[in-house]
């Protein structure tokens, strides 16, 4: 599936955003209680650290976060950049809009050194995120909950952020609560 945006106008600015708070997310998803769909997991999550949003006539219409989290893959120890709350609002999807937030903010976490970028979806967005560039990886990912470490129960998807990073090998296990 792919979208002609050549009459959408010039493309939106991407900004930076020194904070993201409840509110900036229900101003773009509104204020219902599974705004990205992912309660049935009963995960726990954590805020992203770095935030990057589209305004449009004075409201945020579309976020993506970044966290830099430690992994393991295979025997290595390391670090990915985890992206996370992306969102656009319902009345403005379909226009590229989260294309640019993650471009700008994929840009960024090339900056941040680590060589991946993973993110979790749900299955329908798999192919997406594959738009956008990511890939899906094979098997089981481990991520830490308070009770201990469970079996990510969403898809997880990564894209190198570095030229020449190849698809981990090996499993892959989040050292952290998931973002
Ligand atoms: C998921 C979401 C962020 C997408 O936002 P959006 O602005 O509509 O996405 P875009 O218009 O930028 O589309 C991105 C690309 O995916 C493509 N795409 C969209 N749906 C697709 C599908 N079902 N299959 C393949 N490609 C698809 C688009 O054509 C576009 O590619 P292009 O720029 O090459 O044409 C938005 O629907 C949303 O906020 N959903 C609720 C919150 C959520 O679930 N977030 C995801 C958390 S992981």
């Amino acid at each position: 599936m792919t979208t002609d945006h050549s009459s959408d106008g010039p493309a939106p600015a991407v900004v930076r955003l020194a904070r993201y708070t409840t509110t900036d997310l229900q101003e773009i998803l509104g204020d219902g209680s599974d705004p990205f769909g992912v309660a049935d997991t009963g995960l726990i999550w954590l805020p992203k650290e770095e935030h990057f949003g589209i305004q449009h006539d004075g409201r945020l219409v579309a976020h993506a976060g970044l966290l830099r989290l430690p992994v393991s893959i295979g025997e290595n120890i390391t670090d990915v950049v985890g992206v996370g709350g992306v969102a656009v609002a319902p009345d403005v999807r379909g226009r590229g809009l989260a294309r640019h937030v993650m471009t700008a903010a994929l840009d960024h976490a090339r900056t941040m050194g680590p060589r991946h970028a993973i993110l979790f979806c749900r299955p329908p967005l798999v192919p997406l995120y594959q738009r956008l560039g990511w890939q899906a990886l094979d098997g089981d990912i481990r991520v830490e909950q308070p009770s201990g470490s469970v079996v990510m129960p969403l898809r997880t998807m990564w894209t190198p952020l570095h030229e020449n990073a190849e698809c981990p090998a090996g499993e892959v296990r989040l050292l952290s609560l998931p973002m």
